[in-house]
Formats: structure tokens, sequence, C-alpha cells
């Protein structure tokens, strides 16, 4: 069994990233990457512990369909201590992925009108709606805007217009925001009054980082019958290949109408994602406030390695997640991924992944070693200017 006490992180080796790490180092050995949001981190003891203990075990079979009353409660736990608000372990609910869970959220409760997505918004979530048979409306933030906020007087009109859904995203993901309750009770008041739904990705909930906090949606009076949140361990704790969110549903109608659909649109999630999530949830909190710790570093150190090297470069405040989004206009490149890559050997995100015409901004992830991150930041100045 592993010690519960504080848990260091450990960096990965190049050799063991690219291992562990299949996709994100997936990259030509010459290329650092610094893009799809997983971390060069070890996974928390306690998590590949459970995990070992299931394999042993010869725990092979399906998981619980439906409802598996042990997540809930470790998430429910979870989500009390860290967030001062918890579901009633009932409306939590497994799913394969948060993806898959914005998805079915849409198809189950959402009327047929538009699905809003604010933009730059999540790649994966840019075709949800289509695929859902929905049209999708984006309300963009400008590049120039000091603060990434959502324009209620805009939302209000998308809805007025038709669109019946939003999809919320916070903390929010690539704008580094912590919406706070004002700016929620706000965006509740606009929802209530068109009889709208709001789709809530809190997948990064985990990763405030010290100075803000985050309020769950679901926390805020008045949203139990018009919204749900989708939820994982698997951002914060490097086991996003294991497959396995939560949807939490505080409606009891609307949780009947998820149980009543049929199997073949909620059925893959993984018995060793559930354990990994079980793990998280109960015993990872050391891990994680190390992990936040480590963040806040990164966050600082990448702020004197921009002010030194790429002075240029537009970033808001890093509020959460572990990743920045940058917008290097200034140094004229109309596809700043593309330079960074051909001329740096840097792997970032495409800042038009997340919104149309975002070819001068990119997605830096910053959850690796001191050393890597200042040697990304210098390839990119090298590569920019
Ligand atoms: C906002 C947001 N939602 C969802 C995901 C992906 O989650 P999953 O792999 O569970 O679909 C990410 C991944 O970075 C994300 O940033």
């Amino acid at each position: 069994m592993t010690d519960l006490g504080r848990r260091p992180i450990v960096d990965l080796t190049d050799e063991e990233a690219r291992r562990k790490l299949p996709l994100k180092w997936g990259v030509p050995a010459d290329v650092l990457p610094a893009w799809v949001a997983e971390m060069d981190y070890a996974v928390d003891p306690v998590v590949l512990d459970a995990l070992a203990r299931m394999v042993a075990d010869g725990i092979t079979g399906y998981p619980l369909f439906g409802w598996d009353p042990e997540l809930a409660e470790s998430y429910a736990g979870w989500s009390a201590r860290h967030f001062g608000w918890a579901p009633e372990p009932e409306a939590v609910h497994p799913v394969v992925d948060v993806t898959a869970g914005v998805r079915i959220a849409i198809e189950v409760f959402s009327g047929p009108g538009g699905v809003i997505l604010p933009i730059p918004g999540y790649n994966a979530h840019h075709g949800l709606a289509s695929v859902t048979g929905r049209e999708e409306v984006h309300l963009e933030v400008p590049a120039s805007a000091d603060r990434a906020e959502i324009d209620l007087d805009r939302l209000d009109r998308a809805f007025a217009d038709g669109a019946q859904t939003l999809i919320l995203t916070q903390p929010h993901n690539p704008w580094g925001r912590v919406f706070t309750r004002a700016e929620l009770e706000g965006i509740r008041d606009v929802v209530v009054r068109h009889g709208a739904r709001v789709v809530c990705d809190e997948i990064h909930a985990p990763l405030v980082l010290p100075g803000a906090e985050h309020v769950s949606y679901l926390s805020i009076e008045g949203t139990h019958d018009h919204a749900i949140a989708v939820v994982a361990a698997s951002k914060a704790f490097n086991t996003a290949g294991l497959r396995c969110a939560q949807l939490v549903v505080p409606d009891p109608d609307a949780r009947q109408r998820l149980l009543d659909q049929p199997m073949s649109r909620n059925e893959s999630y993984s018995s060793a994602g559930i354990v990994a999530a079980k793990a998280a949830y109960d015993d990872g909190d050391p891990w994680l406030a190390s992990l936040v710790e480590r963040l806040d570093q990164q966050r600082a150190l990448l702020g004197d390695l921009l002010e030194a090297h790429l002075p240029e470069v537009r970033m808001r405040p890093l509020e959460a997640t572990y990743l920045a989004w940058l917008d290097a206009s200034a140094y004229g490149h109309d596809d700043a991924a593309a330079v960074a890559l051909e001329r740096g050997r840097v792997m970032v995100s495409a800042g038009t992944s997340y919104a149309p015409g975002a070819g001068s901004q990119v997605r830096l992830n910053i959850a690796t070693s001191p050393d890597r991150l200042t040697e990304v930041i210098e390839r990119l100045a090298k590569a920019w200017t």
C-alpha cells in the first residue's frame, strides 16, 4: 500500500514520457511536445496501486451498468471537500469520457435548437452540436478583449434567435479563466429567462490555481432543473486513456430519461477508469495539492520566461488549468503553431483548432519540468522572432 501522506510530483524522463504518453509524445525525436492536455508527470502512486490491485485480482469483468454507488459516493465526497458543495450520490452517473458526456447531455436533455459554444473553445467541443443534429452557434471573445468573458447581451440574443443550449466550460480551456459566482449567476439568469439548458464541462475544476476558487455551476441556486455537469478525475490525475467521466444530473426526471436511454448510447466506460477515478477522489488529495503547487510554479516561470524571451506575447492571467493561451500576433505569423514546429521544433496546439481565424494564437501546455518549459519558450522565441 502506498503511503497516503504528502506525495511529490515526479517528472517523467523523455524516454518514460514517450512510453507512457504515446499521443502527446508521439512526435519526431527532435520535437518537444507542449500540445495535448496531458502532463509529463508520473501518475499518483495511490491511483497506480489501485489499478495494480485490480489487475492482480483479475478483475476484468464489465463494470456495473448505469449507476455505481461507490463511484457516486466518492465523487460526492470529493466535491464536498474541494468545492463546498456536493450533489446527492444518485445524481452521479458514469460515462465514457467528458466529450461523450457533453454530447449525451445535449442529446438527452436539450431541445432541438442551436448549441452555443463560446470561442475560442475546446477543440473537441467544436462539431459536437452537428453530431447531435443541431446548429453550432459561436459566441466569440475577441483576441483584443482584456478579460475573456461571456457577453450576457450576446448570450441573450443567441437564445432569443432560437438557440436552446449553452456549453459552459468552467474553468475554461483555453481561456484559463475561472468564472466567479456573480458571472455564473448572470449566466443562470439569462438561461432561465429563455427556458434554455446548460451543459457544464467542469473537467478542469481540480486544477484551479492559487488566487481563484472553483464554483460548481450546480451549486448556484436555481440551476438544477436546467443544467447537467460533466466532471472527471482524468485530467487532473493524468488517466484520460482509462475512460471514465461522470455526468452530474440533479433533476430526477432528467436522470430517469438518462437511465431510459438505449444501452448503446452510453455503455463504454471502463472498469479501470472507474477504479482510477475512485482512488483519485478518495485518496488523491495530497498528490493533487503537490500538483497544484507545481503548476503554480510553472505559471510563475512561464511569466518570467515570456518577459525575457517573448515580451510581445500577450497572455491573460492563467487562473486554472495548465494550458496557456498565447497571442503571438505581434510577431506577425499567420500560423504561429506551424512556424513553432518548423523553425523551433516545438509542438503547440494551433489557435485555429479553438476559433476560426486564430492562427496567430497558440495553446501551450506548461505541465512539464521547469527545464523543458524553459527550452520550449527559448525555442518559440527562436522560431517567432
Ligand atoms: C474542457 C475539456 N473538456 C473535455 C476534455 C477531454 O476530456 P475527455 O478525454 O474525457 O473527453 C478536455 C481535454 O483536455 C478539455 O479540456
